[in-house]
């Protein structure tokens, strides 16, 4: 990673500790997601919650190396235009955001991902995750934060996706706590 593009996420780490609002994942959170894109050569990642895009920026920043692409979901029009501005700033190109409520937006995607990330309204993790699941490939990683700080609010995706068969989960506490989940078949 430039130089420039540590500087910009370091900016844009501080900006949100020290903005109400943004709610951006922790810069170990960042890190974290960073090499597991790479690790898992994730070309397809799908984000739902952008806010100004500073968890973007790591996922677009591992999927660009990893030669692929990002789409994610924002329903906030001022916060699109944030991030939209941050995603210039950071010369990703491979970035696609759409300014949406992800309930609406997931069913119609199109394409296969083999990453995806949950980041919005905790109470809709359930949701998003099974409107997600037919477009998820075999071996998908699904990363969902929060797992901790707000973890009565995602009760029900928790308990989901940690009995689900077709995956295997664990709690990582990291950050705010990130649940992780692969999908076996
Ligand atoms: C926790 S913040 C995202 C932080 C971002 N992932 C980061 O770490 O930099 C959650 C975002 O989800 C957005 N949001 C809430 N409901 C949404 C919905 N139904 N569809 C899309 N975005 C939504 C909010 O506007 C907010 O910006």
């Amino acid at each position: 990673m430039n130089n420039s593009l540590k500087r910009l996420l370091q900016e844009l780490e501080i900006f949100g500790r020290t903005h109400d609002g943004y709610y951006n994942i922790s810069a170990d959170t960042g890190e974290f997601f960073y090499i597991l894109v790479l690790i898992s050569k994730a070309k397809n990642v799908l984000e739902v919650g952008t806010s100004d895009g500073y968890s973007t920026i790591w996922l677009g920043k591992a999927a660009k190396q990893n030669k692929g692409k990002i789409t994610t979901i924002e329903i906030s029009e001022h916060k699109v235009k944030m991030a939209a501005y941050n995603f210039k700033r950071a010369k990703l190109s491979n970035i696609k955001i759409v300014q949406e409520d992800a309930l609406q937006e997931i069913p119609k995607l199109k394409g296969k991902f083999d990453f995806l990330f949950l980041d919005a309204v905790k109470e809709d993790y359930i949701n998003y995750f099974k409107l997600a699941y037919p477009k998820l490939t075999k071996g998908a990683v699904i990363v969902a934060d929060n797992a901790i700080m707000f973890e009565k609010y995602m009760r029900d995706y928790l308990s989901y996706v940690r009995k689900n068969k077709n995956l295997k989960s664990v709690l990582v506490p990291i950050g705010s706590g990130v649940e992780f989940s692969l999908k076996l078949k």
